[in-house]
């Protein structure tokens, strides 16, 4: 039986998916694993029975990865699972940073109550609301994945040229990118060299403030600037003196700060990327998939603090041991020493300093656990 604990309201269509052996709730005591969207866990203290935290969504910035990774506590993130929802926000908020949508909105309202002389006042009126098209003008995407991916693929579709830029881009983002989108060799390649510019990276001490006073002066003209990924990786004292000048010509995010609120050329609102119904349930069933398989089988997929690791389960007599470490020299030999019966299977994977290996034993003698808990390095041992 397992507890699943939530902290925000998750989708049905992914907890049904939870079977009969899991109770959950957010009266849930001991979990074995939470599932979150937006709460801060990061004054949580862990049960020491917490096996992992799944996020239904992309970002993790409100979770204590590295307290997890000590503590052997998987988190998982739910890559792509509303990459569609936040795509469409972007395009809209590209199309929003063009064509003073919105200037063009609030005026309307104010002609209330002229009766029949609206048409006419709209008509003279509508000069003030010019704005450029999107065809032929460049879009910068920094940061080639799930989303961004998607946003640069979509932008090659209305005719735009795009240009962009992601180190760590995977083998099948590659594969679904458009071949129109040129790959640039830095962020700051990217930056100086398009009309538009859209983040897709998470925030990390790296990437905070990635659009300063110093990389602004560095751009077009009149460029455009979409946050629609997380505060904080754009300066908003460096954008909001950049719209004064005239350097950049709009800044649309969905992050409020109060010195970016109201002020002109500025489009904020809710931070509204996920916020469909699609993209809920998708990161709910995601995220309980996730969840399942690592508290039944051990298999980690889409984490942000261990490694990716899938090994089938073979023979239903083994006893699979599935070991969290301290990616060390000579640590595995010493607990492979510990395991009475034959490993029939197994598989071993690193990310930074911590590794997680999962050992199929056959004639296994459970009690072997403890053993290998006690070596050097290991951080937490379970049998399923
Ligand atoms: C994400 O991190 O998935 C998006 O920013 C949307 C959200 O926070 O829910």
């Amino acid at each position: 039986m397992f507890n699943i604990l939530t902290l925000n309201k998750i989708s049905s269509i992914g907890t049904s998916r939870l079977g009969e052996n899991y109770t959950y709730g957010d009266d849930v005591q001991n979990p074995d694993a939470v599932l979150v969207r937006s709460a801060s866990m990061h004054e949580m203290e862990f049960d020491s029975n917490l096996l992992a935290i799944a996020r239904a969504g992309a970002g993790t910035n409100n979770i204590p990865k590295d307290k997890c990774s000590e503590q052997g506590i998987v988190v998982f993130n739910t890559p792509g699972a509303n990459a569609n929802a936040v795509k469409e926000l972007v395009i809209a908020g590209m199309l929003l940073a063009s064509r003073k949508i919105t200037e063009g909105i609030d005026w309307a309202k104010t002609l209330k109550g002229n009766g029949d002389a609206v048409g006419k006042m709209v008509e003279k009126g509508k000069s003030q609301f010019v704005g450029p098209e999107l065809k032929g003008k460049t879009l910068g995407v920094i940061g080639l994945g799930a989303i961004g991916i998607l946003v640069a693929n979509c932008a090659v579709a209305l005719g735009m040229k795009v240009v962009g830029f992601d180190p760590f881009m995977s083998v099948p983002n590659a594969l679904r990118l458009d071949p129109a989108v040129k790959l640039m060799k830095s962020n700051e390649e990217v930056m100086v060299n398009c009309d538009y510019l859209t983040i897709h990276v998470p925030l990390t001490p790296d990437t905070k403030d990635l659009v300063d006073a110093d990389m602004i002066a560095k751009m077009r003209d009149g460029v455009r600037i979409l946050n629609f990924s997380r505060d904080g990786l754009v300066n908003s004292t460096a954008v909001l003196e950049a719209l004064k000048s005239g350097k950049v010509a709009k800044y649309v995010t969905d992050f409020g700060t109060d010195d970016i609120l109201g002020e002109e050329n500025v489009i904020c609102m809710p931070h509204l990327g996920a916020s469909t119904p699609e993209s809920e349930e998708n990161c709910a069933v995601m995220a309980c998939d996730q969840v399942m398989e690592y508290l039944e089988n051990g298999n980690i997929i889409n984490s942000v603090n261990y490694p990716a690791i899938s090994l089938a389960r073979t023979s239903e007599g083994d006893t699979r041991f599935c070991v969290m470490h301290k990616n060390v020299p000579e640590l595995l030999k010493k607990v492979l020493t510990e395991i009475s019966g034959n490993v029939e299977n197994m598989l071993s994977k690193s990310r930074g300093d911590y590794a997680y290996t999962i050992i199929d034993v056959a004639g296994a003698d459970k009690a072997d656990a403890d053993k290998i808990a006690a070596v050097d390095g290991v951080i937490r041992v379970r049998v399923i």
